[in-house]
């Protein structure tokens, strides 16, 4: 399905964790750190199409809050997984 990160189009499948994708993600301005939910530095807001998304893990809510982010629409880029392809688009955008 199509995410706009940062304003670059990528076409993720369902159920493929984004901190898979890194290599390609970063390319579009995000940087990656440990790619398991710990370090923080993917933190992203979710502009369009939170609902689509898996719910936070109990290690990325702890990292969040550790970072201070503290919007629902903040979260941490490697750690999304696309759950429901109802939506017409995910756009996510790096805060820098
Ligand atoms: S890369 Fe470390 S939390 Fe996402």
């Amino acid at each position: 399905m199509k995410v706009r990160i940062n304003g670059k189009v990528f076409e993720i499948p369902k159920g493929v964790r984004f901190g898979e994708l890194s290599h390609e993600i970063e390319k579009a301005g995000i940087e990656f750190g440990c790619t398991d939910g710990q370090c923080g530095v993917c933190v992203a807001r979710v502009l369009k199409g939170l609902e689509c998304l898996n719910e936070p893990s109990e290690t990325e809510e702890e990292t969040l809050w550790r970072i201070g982010a503290v919007d629902e629409e903040e979260r941490l880029t490697c750690q999304l997984i696309i759950e429901d392809e109802s939506c017409d688009e995910i756009e996510i955008e790096s805060e820098d």
